[in-house]
């Protein structure tokens, strides 16, 4: 679409009682501003200008893209100025949208409407609120003609009892924009440049004006406390629960699972309850997601099950696999298909083969584990020398028994066993058996000691 889009994200959000500027606060793992950005690169506009001010640096630095424009905007002398600073910015022969940083659920569908249609005109998104109280009211005449928008503070009593309220989202005509802003003056109750004032302007020139409400109420909230951003935060949340529902994801309950990035479902796709995902998730058909478990940047293949209670960070894992419950795999690990990981496995940075098994209690970490291995209960790879980490190869069909420790670098061939509790500290060729042997020694005069009887 040609058209500019304006940003507003100079304010300082002082109810939110922190340092942190209030567009960068996290909305389900995403800095609000960014799901402004992302719902404006949608348009496919001419240009993206972001105004910031308060927190310094923070915003373009947390921000940064080669398609962003970023204007300071200091001091801030309101909505009106706001929008003059990006003026060098924008594409005069086209029209300006202005947008929230700190309303992020606004919708892309939304804003087609609101820019949509030819002609120079200016085109205000309004909403009916049962509570306008703090918002700038749209004044209409008899004909039901926007003639003016007061801000509350400016507003007379009847003015006050107005419904309809300005939700700042405006599309303004480019040829019309930088005249305006210059014509702005201060003289109000806030002493500040208002945007809103560019409605009395467009009057004065006949310029069209229109108006346009959203398709849901949620879309023009914004954000001034951390209770307003827990609230649409939920909203949020559900509204992903019901995309997901809706492309055919068994949810067990859509009120409890946190999506914070991208989740990408294939079909009949089971989701148990309280289920965090976070960054890009992709989960494939037939697979299942028990409850309580944490899912990151991470590839599950068809059919595999994910048990209760299991930690996934960083990972892709083949098909028809069965993890946890109470799994952990950590970044860089690459599971084949029919791989089992259960209770109490650590994975890290490690291959596991196709058909291997590491059922309980096991720590794998820096190995390339071949085909139909088993890993017994209580074996760890140490890895780890105090300084250097080291690789452990476990070659094919390698069967190791409970308690053993594979002291890297060291290989395992293929076929090999190692019996219970051996500490492995040089390579073990094929098909043998190796073990540290341990006797067992039997006292049988011992005497297990007693407790003594306290003195009365
Ligand atoms: C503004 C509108 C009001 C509307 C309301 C909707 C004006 C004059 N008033 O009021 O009609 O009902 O939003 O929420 O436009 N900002 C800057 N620089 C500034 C001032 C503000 O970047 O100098 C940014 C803020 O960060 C914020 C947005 O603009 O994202 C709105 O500012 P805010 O102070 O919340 O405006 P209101 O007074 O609430
Ligand atoms: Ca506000």
């Amino acid at each position: 679409m040609s058209v500019n889009v304006v940003i507003l994200a100079a304010g300082q959000g002082k109810r939110m009682q922190s340092a942190l500027p209030k567009v960068l606060h996290p909305l389900a793992g995403v800095p609000l501003l960014a799901h402004v950005i992302r719902t404006a690169r949608a348009l496919k506009p001419a240009r993206i200008c972001i105004v910031y001010g308060h927190g310094g640096e923070q915003v373009p630095n947390a921000m940064r893209a080669p398609d962003l424009q970023f204007v300071k905007q200091e001091p801030q002398l309101g909505t009106g100025h706001a929008v003059k600073q990006a003026l060098p910015h924008l594409d005069a022969g086209s029209d300006t949208l202005v947008l929230y940083g700190d309303v992020p659920l606004i919708a892309q569908t939304t804003l087609h409407t609101l820019c949509d249609g030819k002609g120079e005109r200016l085109r205000i998104l309004t909403a009916e609120l049962v509570e306008p109280g703090g918002y700038g009211r749209i004044v209409r005449n008899t004909k039901r003609a926007i003639t003016a928008i007061v801000e509350e503070k400016d507003a007379t009593q009847k003015q006050r009892r107005i419904c309809e309220i300005n939700t700042g989202i405006m599309s303004l005509p480019g040829k019309r924009l930088a005249g305006w802003l210059d014509r702005l003056s201060d003289k109000n109750a806030q002493r500040e440049y208002y945007l809103t004032d560019v409605v009395a302007l467009a009057v004065k020139d006949r310029v069209k004006i229109e108006s346009c409400a959203p398709q849901n109420e949620s879309e023009i909230l914004g954000v001034n406390s951390m209770s307003q951003l827990a609230g649409l935060t939920r909203i949020y949340r559900l509204q992903i629960a019901n995309r997901l529902l809706d492309a055919g994801v068994a949810l067990a309950d859509p009120l409890r699972i946190d999506v914070r990035g991208d989740l990408r479902c294939g079909h009949d796709v089971r989701i148990d309850v309280n289920c965090v995902f976070e960054g890009d998730v992709e989960l494939g058909d037939n697979s299942v997601v028990g409850a309580n478990c944490i899912i990151r940047n991470a590839k599950i293949a068809a059919g595999t099950r994910i048990e209760p209670f299991t930690l996934i960070d960083d990972a892709a894992i083949g098909k028809n696999c069965r993890i946890g419950p109470y799994a952990r795999i950590r970044p860089g690990s690459k599971l084949a298909e029919d791989v089992h990981i259960g209770n109490f496995v650590e994975v890290k940075a490690s291959e596991i083969g196709a058909g291997s098994k590491a059922n309980h209690l096991a720590y794998v970490g820096d190995t390339t584990i071949g085909r139909n291995v088993n890993v017994g209960a209580g074996t760890i790879t140490c890895n780890y020398d105090g300084v250097n980490k080291h690789r452990t190869v476990i070659e094919d069909n390698v069967l190791i028994g409970s308690d053993v420790q594979l002291v890297a670098p060291v290989t395992v061939h293929a076929g090999a066993t190692i019996g219970a509790g051996a500490t492995i500290t040089k390579d073990v060729p094929p098909g043998v058996l190796a073990l540290t042997e341990k006797k067992q020694v039997v006292k049988l005069d011992w005497q297990r000691p007693v407790k003594k009887a306290l003195k009365p």
